[in-house]
């Protein structure tokens, strides 16, 4: 007897990328319209942040689906240089609430944005995998968010 199962896996992806030269205000919004959109029906959570030119986005979700979303993000041209900064399993979703959350500007957030920076600017870049869990924890219960 042969059985076929799909194993779903829920997985969390952070990567770090850079604003291209050429995004303007508006391109978040549209980011986000699109990402809830999207993640809304592929069933994605998660939340975005830029500050200082750096986008760090965490998407959670099945595993394939989020590698599918992940490539399908490194093809737009509104940012380049991007890094994964951690890929593990999880065994439940944070974001429950947003399918793509944003947070607000990095004045209203700046406290936390120095908590978890060695210098005076967030270099999403240089943080560990631990600290990005620690970063996006705080953010979930004490940031302000674009609503
Ligand atoms: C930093 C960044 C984060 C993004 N995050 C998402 C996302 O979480 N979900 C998503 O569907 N698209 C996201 N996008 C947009 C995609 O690259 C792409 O433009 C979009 O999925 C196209 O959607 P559409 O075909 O429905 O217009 C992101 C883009 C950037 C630059």
């Amino acid at each position: 007897m042969v059985f076929l199962t799909k194993t779903i896996m829920l997985i969390q992806l952070t990567y770090a990328s850079r604003t291209s030269k050429t995004l303007v205000p508006d391109d978040l919004k549209a980011i986000l319209a699109a990402s809830q959109r999207n993640n809304t029906r592929a069933g994605v959570t998660g939340a975005l942040c830029l500050a200082n030119g750096i986008f760090l986005q965490q998407l959670e979700g099945d595993r394939t689906t989020v590698n599918q979303l992940y490539h399908r993000i490194l093809a737009d041209p509104r940012h380049r240089d991007p890094a994964i900064l951690d890929f593990a399993e999880i065994p439940s979703r944070s974001f429950t609430q947003w399918s793509m959350g944003s947070l607000s500007s990095l004045e209203a957030n700046r406290a936390i944005f120095l908590k978890y920076s060695r210098s005076s600017s967030f270099d999403p870049y240089t943080m560990s995998p631990s600290t990005l869990r620690a970063f996006f924890d705080e953010i979930m219960h004490n940031a302000a968010w674009l609503n």
